[in-house]
């Protein structure tokens, strides 16, 4: 008896205590789709009784944030005098700075905190808790921190202007993520947003351009609107916004970048650049030659530029650019030459760090601390200075290196003016293809980075970049989807995996539709990734990131699939294929593939030298299977994309083929680097491996950014096959990128 009442218990107990790690774990009630997801949560699955937030009086800390609070649909207050607060606030010395514990009872709520932010962070749950459960308080407990200190987006008012409004509708949206620092791109060749007193004509010429460049940079020839714009923001605006972030727990860095990316200083004060010439606000996009010259007067303007600033902006962070300064004038210009001897530069690299280190020593002496893009590292990085790695990984580890805080934003992960979907309807981009399970999928620590330097890496930032974003609908629709992915990321990914992180970012979209929020809704989009190994026949993975929805197929003969099982769909017919999922009322946008088998199909296909990690698509064979890529763009799937080099395919029959020509598609887009490649050779090769020119050309051009090249010739019998596509080579200078590899992008190569 006694044995059986102490199985019993011990039965009784461990259900019990699954039960509740049960709940602790299960992160899928209404009650927790706070993203970022927490560290834990407990919850009762009941209710509190709080219609009304009353915070104690005399908390200076609460206070910041009261001017917030008071948005909220629940009524939030300052308790009056001896009044009961149903809020309290404990700090806590032993949490991490920026973690807090939240316990939400039947009529209390109690924050513990270390520090301003972990209180900051506490509240935006309870913001979170409130939006997604019809404004009532769920009773929990949650534990929770970030893993990352720098939690930042990035926003360039620069290119596209955005209202007061606006940027406090970001800064809302960053708060609501628990991110913490708004990046101000303020500064660029195409226009100056900051009202500098002491520089009255940044206000009336830098601040505006005459026209702007009409669709993408890549359309030739390059076409106007011959309309002025512009506009910058006064001084009492940004203190407004300030203040604004400030109550959000949001440290504004603002960012001006020198000495490249500086025409519209120049456009207003000529007498700062190389050249004795006119300058105007630059009405396209791209890198520009007109820098900053390093005389007295300009490093005068510079410290006359940061002390106000610096007056505007408490942050601990002052962002001055440093990127994509084409060091071509300096190099031909005798006072830069001179310059450089005198003060012992062995070279124009490290003339640009001898500016930065000026701009560094100029605001540390102001107890600010200096930030700057991965080419502040090139010629020697400024003492105290914290590197921004965008190009990819290279600059962080470089920083870390050298015992440097790095803050990650690679542009393979990070750049959120990239598509994020492949479908042809979505608006102008500036190219590339970041969809959000790319950026869930992202570690801000690179992988090569020892152990030990980890701790270097401080975090990690998103980039709106604005050249194709015009408004700020825009904004919204390119950023916020992925500024949610990037949040979970930095915050340590506590979403169990992708699946169910996406089911809780559905649910935010949602609620941002409600809003009236363009928010970028790609989780009902069929995803299909075209499979055709060792030319074993063609067939589509199908994907819908959301659970619980699955794919819809109509055949070209126009016969409807529904219910299809995960495995790869198998393409059969020629023709279009229209894919599409749907959840209820909800229909995702539909897919279509058209198919176009030919015998390229069935080959085997390896590369001499393999594709660009970033542009690879679904392997050498995506050349090879019958789809193309999309004529606007080059990122995604279809596309192969080779940085210097030639793209070099042997293929291999299983059995001989009879061939007769062989067209290929190349994209064009000078702008970015992406240049049409000088010669196509095709060989067929022989058993004993000897190789036989059976055609080539090198006449490629073309107006358009996608340039077809057909090349036909005697039929032949072919078990193996050589194509050779030769890069250009090295940029013109004088062009975009001048002097650097040029990139070369192959498509379909369709054989028949
Ligand atoms: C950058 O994208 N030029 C930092």
């Amino acid at each position: 008896m006694k044995i059986l009442k102490l199985v019993f218990f011990t039965v009784v107990y461990w259900l019990a205590l699954l039960s509740c790690i049960e709940k602790s774990s299960n992160q899928d009630t209404s009650f927790s789709n706070i993203l970022p997801s927490p560290e834990k949560l407990k919850s009762s699955g009941k209710f509190a009784s709080i219609d009304k937030i009353i915070v104690p009086q005399n908390n200076e800390a609460i206070t910041q944030f009261l001017p917030w609070l008071t948005t909220w649909a629940m009524p939030v207050q300052m308790a009056t005098e001896g009044e009961v607060h149903t809020l309290s606030i404990n700090t806590n010395s032993e949490l991490k700075p920026g973690a807090y514990k939240l316990l939400i009872q039947e009529k209390s709520i109690e924050i513990q905190h270390k520090n301003k932010e972990g209180l900051r962070n506490a509240l935006s749950t309870i913001q979170q808790l409130l939006v997604f459960n019809n404004q009532k308080l769920p009773m929990l407990e949650i534990e929770d921190q970030a893993a990352f200190q720098y939690r930042g987006m990035h926003l360039d008012v620069a290119r596209h202007f955005f209202k007061v409004e606006e940027i406090k509708q970001y800064i809302d949206y960053l708060a609501f993520y628990k991110l913490n620092y708004f990046h101000w791109h303020l500064t660029d060749d195409q226009g100056w947003r900051i009202e500098i007193k002491k520089y009255p004509k940044l206000q009336e010429i830098a601040a505006y351009r005459n026209e702007t460049l009409i669709g993408h940079y890549n359309d030739e020839p390059h076409q106007f609107d011959g309309k002025k714009y512009g506009g910058y923001y006064t001084q009492e605006q940004i203190k407004d916004i300030v203040a604004y972030a400030s109550a959000r727990g949001i440290e504004v860095m603002p960012e001006i970048d020198i000495p490249g990316h500086s025409t519209a200083i120049l456009a207003a004060y000529p007498e700062l650049g190389c050249l004795d010439k006119k300058y105007e606000t630059a009405t396209k996009w791209g890198i520009f030659f007109d820098i900053l010259c390093p005389k007295p007067e300009t490093f005068d303007f510079l410290e006359g530029v940061f002390d106000e600033v610096i007056e505007l902006f408490p942050s601990q962070y002052i962002h001055v650019g440093g990127d994509e300064c084409p060091k071509n004038q300096w190099k031909n210009s005798d006072f830069c030459q001179k310059f450089m001897k005198q003060n012992g530069l062995k070279d124009e690299n490290e003339l640009q760090s001898y500016f930065i280190q000026y701009i560094e020593n100029y605001i540390n002496k102001k107890g600010r601390k200096l930030v700057g893009w991965e080419e502040i590292l090139e010629g020697g990085l400024a003492p105290n200075a914290t590197v921004v790695s965008w190009t990819g990984n290279e600059g962080g580890i470089k920083s870390a290196k050298l015992h440097h805080p790095a803050i990650m934003a690679p542009s393979t992960h990070c750049y959120f003016d990239y598509y994020q979907s492949e479908n042809p309807s979505e608006p102008l981009a500036i190219g590339g293809f970041i969809p959000y399970e790319k950026v869930y999928n992202w570690s801000p620590i690179p992988e090569e980075l020892p152990d030990s330097l980890h701790q270097y890496i401080i975090g990690g930032e998103g980039t709106v970049w604005t050249e194709y974003i015009k408004d700020f609908s825009k904004v919204e629709y390119m950023g916020f989807t992925r500024i949610a992915t990037l949040a979970e990321v930095l915050w340590g990914k506590n979403s169990r995996d992708i699946n169910q992180f996406t089911k809780q970012l559905f649910k935010h979209i949602l609620y941002w539709k409600g809003e009236k929020v363009n928010m970028a809704n790609h989780l009902l989009d069929v995803q299909t990734l075209v499979e055709n190994e060792n030319g074993q026949g063609v067939s589509v993975n199908l994907n819908t990131p959301l659970e619980g929805t699955t794919p819809t197929v109509i055949t070209p003969s126009g016969k409807k699939i529904t219910e299809l099982e995960k495995a790869p769909f198998e393409l059969k017919e020629k023709g279009s294929y229209e894919f599409y999922a749907e959840l209820g009322k909800e229909k995702g946008r539909s897919k279509h593939l058209d198919f176009n088998p030919h015998i390229g199909n069935k080959a085997k296909v390896s590369l001499k030298e393999q594709a660009a990690e970033k542009y690879s698509g679904n392997g050498p064979q995506s050349v090879f299977n019958g789809i193309q890529g999309n004529s606007e763009r080059y990122g995604g799937a279809e596309w192969l994309g080779f940085e210097g080099k030639d793209f070099n395919a042997m293929l291999t029959f299983e059995e001989p083929q009879h061939i007769k020509n062989i067209h290929c598609r190349f994209f064009k887009g000078e702008g970015q680097w992406i240049y049409l490649p000088s010669k196509v050779e095709i060989y067929s090769v022989q058993t004993n491996g000897e190789q036989k020119l059976i055609a080539s050309t090198n006449d490629i051009d073309t107006e358009t950014k996608i340039a077809n090249v057909s090349l036909a010739f005697d039929e032949i019998k072919v078990q193996k096959l050589n194509i050779v596509v030769k890069n250009f080579g090295l940029i013109p200078e004088g062009k975009q990128g001048g002097g650097h590899k040029s990139w070369l992008f192959v498509d379909e190569f369709v054989i028949n």
